[in-house]
């Protein structure tokens, strides 16, 4: 059995899917390694210390494509490489189903098995392959990295011979993992941290954390059986607008992080509000992407609205993809083993299995 990777779109993404520790754990499992050239040379890790690995590369990203049964990946391969695959062979990645549908359609009919790595079931026995988990935790956390460098104040409190310097204050809307380890980060800098969230769950979590949670009055626990946010009611969002215009006032960085699986971010910081917060905060989006939690965010953007900073990013993984690629990559190799029958040395469909079942495109 063979596996293979080829270089992403550098552009847009930075992370990689084989490192080297990887390779050697592919490697222990039985599977040959295949690899683009220059593969890692933008992060560093040559061709050659992947060689010393007994990883083969090849002159063309088409050859690794042909050659290797499975291939691992960050999104969708563009489509002149995809048009490499052929019948059984197996792609594995973030494959964003609900937006590549036509794409991914037309890979199923060549037979081509496909597994999107988003979609795994958040179950115990899945938290080793969860890509959603170890990137949102990198994610939150240099979110709050990049606020802090975009805000004109310190941090922690500061008591000098020449005046006190107050503790920034900080709400991080959205308590999953992003928010959580957003407050963690915040927390650890100095700042006063206050979250809110739909799911009462996220209380005691936020507690924990030394953040106090700022609870809707009222609400219902707006949780799925999965553990993800349902969307709120009318009555929810006019609530939680009016305690997050009052807090806001005070507050000098937000986070956001608020999702809603498969659909567009809700839009919480309205126009008003922003125009109620004091000139110099920052808000830092990571729902962006999904539209944004604001009412002025711009992917790759800094606005300035009334002194305010609102910003947000397509892929903030890029700004650590060392850090990033070395936990995608072990989740990867995580979800691949399972696959994986050792003794017979194939891949084993086993759609008894929920992490298999749930995953794989159909
Ligand atoms: P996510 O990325 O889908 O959403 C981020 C957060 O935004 C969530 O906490 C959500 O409740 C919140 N949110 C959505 N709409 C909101 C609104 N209108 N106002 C305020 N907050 C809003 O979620 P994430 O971070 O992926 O985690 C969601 C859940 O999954 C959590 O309960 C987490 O503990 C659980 N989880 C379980 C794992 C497992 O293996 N058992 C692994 C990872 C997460």
């Amino acid at each position: 059995m063979k596996i293979g990777s080829v270089s992403e779109n550098q552009k847009t993404e930075k992370r990689i899917s084989i490192t080297p520790e990887i390779a050697k754990k592919y490697k222990s499992l039985g599977l040959d390694v295949y690899l683009s050239k220059n593969y890692g040379a933008h992060l560093g890790i040559s061709d050659k210390e992947y060689v010393n690995l007994g990883v083969k590369f090849c002159d063309d990203e088409k050859e690794v494509i042909n050659l290797s049964n499975i291939v691992v990946q960050l999104g969708l391969l563009s489509d002149d490489k995809s048009s490499f695959l052929k019948e059984d062979q197996t792609l594995i990645g973030v494959l964003n189903p609900y937006d590549n549908k036509k794409k991914l359609d037309e890979l199923k009919n060549k037979k081509i098995k496909l597994f999107s790595l988003e979609l795994l079931p958040r179950i115990t026995r899945a938290q080793s392959m969860d890509i959603l988990s170890s990137q949102a935790n990198l994610a939150g956390y240099k979110a709050v990295i990049e606020s802090f460098a975009n805000f004109e104040k310190a941090i922690p409190m500061m008591m000098t011979a020449a005046g006190t310097i107050p503790a920034a204050k900080i709400l991080v809307v959205g308590a999953g993992v992003a928010g959580l380890q957003a407050i963690a980060t915040a927390k650890r800098m100095g700042g006063i941290v206050f979250a809110t969230d739909v799911r009462m769950a996220s209380k005691e979590q936020v507690e924990s954390l030394g953040g106090k949670f700022l609870t809707v009055e009222g609400a219902e626990n707006l949780e799925t059986e999965g553990g993800y946010a349902k969307e709120a009611s009318d009555d929810f969002k006019k609530k939680q607008e009016e305690l997050l215009s009052e807090t806001l006032k005070k507050i000098d960085i937000v986070i956001c992080t608020a999702l809603i699986p498969g659909k567009k971010a809700p839009v919480i910081i309205r126009e008003d509000m922003i125009n109620n917060m004091q000139a110099g905060s920052v808000i830092y989006d990571l729902a962006a992407i999904q539209g944004g939690n604001t009412a002025f965010t711009k992917v790759d953007e800094i606005i300035q609205k009334n002194g305010v900073k609102i910003m947000g990013e397509s892929n903030i993984l890029n700004k650590l993809p060392m850090s990033a690629s070395s936990l995608y990559a072990k989740n990867m190799f995580n979800f691949v083993e399972n696959l994986f029958d050792k003794e017979n040395k194939k891949l084993n469909f086993n759609l008894e299995d929920e992490i298999i079942e749930k995953t794989l495109i159909k």
